[in-house]
């Protein structure tokens, strides 16, 4: 079973470049599940119904979320009713959404699940702890098991593929916007990555207009950040595993490769 999980969705230039190059090859039966983080997809600042709808639609099996799981206000209504949409599992308990969702896919069950880490983010449980009981909650744990580990730090992400490996099919970080090239196999079970990256503009700062940023930082004022537009691509960690849930083989995706 091939999984495809995409990086962050950024803006238009990220839906774009979801719907046009990662959707097709679902289509094409290049790969068999198409997971995707569209925390960033509504202009940079979470994402709403439409859009969903706009990935679940072109085959997306789940989306995933993050520290912007809730910037759209009407998206909280509709995380507690939409089950292939998930933010991080270690949110406050009562907070709209579900953190964990298993589906039936044309091949078999695939459980996913959103973490989000808590060095440089914003306080929340604790997402070590958090993954272990939902692991007791999953009965039959021999099928693909995934996780987005939505965090800041390498360290933390590199912690949670460790204190995971072993026991799910594949541990892969988001959040930077960039991606990383420690794609590996952890105890011949567990594929890993620090960073899937972004899905968005290629000639951007992480995502954004370049002015903006650059001004900020070079003058300290404020700035409004607005997602960059020019050569969308994809990045993504493609996972290759057994109905077992073991994973055999991992690498990361930059779509188009040189842009
Ligand atoms: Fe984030
Ligand atoms: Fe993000």
């Amino acid at each position: 079973m091939k999984i495809l999980f995409v990086g962050d969705i950024m803006g238009s230039a990220g839906r774009k470049a979801f719907l046009e190059t990662a959707c097709p090859m679902k289509e094409r039966g290049e790969i068999d599940v198409l997971l995707v983080n569209g925390e960033n997809s509504a202009s940079g600042k979470g994402i709403n119904k439409k859009f969903a709808e706009q990935f679940l639609k072109a085959g997306a099996d789940v989306i995933t979320l993050g520290d912007h799981a809730y910037d759209q206000r009407e998206i909280m209504g509709y995380l507690n009713e939409q089950r292939l949409m998930i933010r991080p599992a270690n949110f406050a308990p009562g907070c709209p959404g579900k953190g964990w969702v298993t589906v039936d896919t044309a091949h078999g069950p695939v459980t996913v699940i959103n973490l989000i880490g808590r060095v440089f983010l914003n306080p929340s449980d604790c997402p070590f702890r958090c993954v272990d009981k939902i692991l007791k909650q999953i009965p039959q744990q021999k099928h693909p098991i995934f996780v987005d580990m939505h965090a800041e730090a390498t360290s933390e992400k590199m912690a949670m593929g460790w204190h995971l490996a072993g026991r799910v099919t594949a541990v892969a970080g988001t959040h930077t916007h960039i991606q990383t090239s420690d794609a590996r196999i952890l105890k011949d079970h567990t594929a890993y990555i620090t960073d899937a990256g972004m899905t968005g503009s290629k000639d951007s700062i992480i995502g954004c207009e370049m002015d903006a940023i650059l001004k900020r930082f070079m003058t300290g004022l404020p700035a409004r950040f607005e997602p960059a537009e020019g050569n969308p691509s994809v990045e993504a960690f493609l996972v290759e595993c057994g109905r077992d849930g073991k994973a055999s083989s991992c690498q990361a995706l930059r779509m188009p490769e040189h842009g």
